[in-house]
């Protein structure tokens, strides 16, 4: 099987759901951010602050696509793995883009006690999270090939709406 990439937004569900098809149908979880983390040896926030944005999104183009050559994965991106075509390119070439959606209120509910996402720091609310998510909503969905909405569902389900 060729891989799943699941994108979204911040608090979309990627990474539950992601260890969860992992977990069920054993296939491999990638979690991109943890990767950056692993390689950098910083947190999100700290790459954020000492190296800056564009750093950060060469890395996750750069770990995209080394980990676009395996199979059977279940990658979970970072919620602007969208604002680059080229990583576009690499996951529609090399798997399937699935896109978790969810209200900013939901959104917001599922990020706003962790403090490891630097750009919602000081903007934790839902007038700039639907914002963000407005400048976003265009790259999401034409980069996806299903979409599952995420509000008041079961991990499981979701899960099975996938692979349905
Ligand atoms: C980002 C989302 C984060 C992380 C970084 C930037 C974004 O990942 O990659 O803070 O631009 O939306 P999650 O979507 O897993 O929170």
């Amino acid at each position: 099987m060729r891989n799943i990439f699941l994108i979204g937004f911040m608090g979309s569900g990627k990474s539950t759901i992601s260890a969860y098809m992992a977990k069920t149908y054993g296939m491999k979880m990638i979690e991109l951010d943890e990767e950056i983390v692993h390689y950098e040896g910083m947190s999100i926030p700290e790459i954020f602050d000492c190296k800056g944005e564009a750093y950060f999104r060469e890395m996750e183009s750069k770990l995209l696509k080394e980990y676009a050559t395996q199979e059977n994965q279940i990658i979970s991106c970072g919620g602007g793995v969208v604002l680059r075509e080229q990583n576009i390119k690499v996951m529609k070439e090399t798997g399937k883009v699935v896109l978790l959606t969810a209200e900013p209120e939901t959104i917001l509910n599922r990020v706003k006690d962790d403090d490891n996402r630097p750009l919602l720091r000081g903007n934790m609310n839902v007038a700039y999270i639907q914002e963000l998510l407005d400048k976003r909503r265009m790259l999401y969905e034409e980069a996806a090939d299903i979409v599952v909405k995420t509000d008041h569902k079961d991990v499981k389900d979701i899960c099975k709406e996938i692979l349905e």
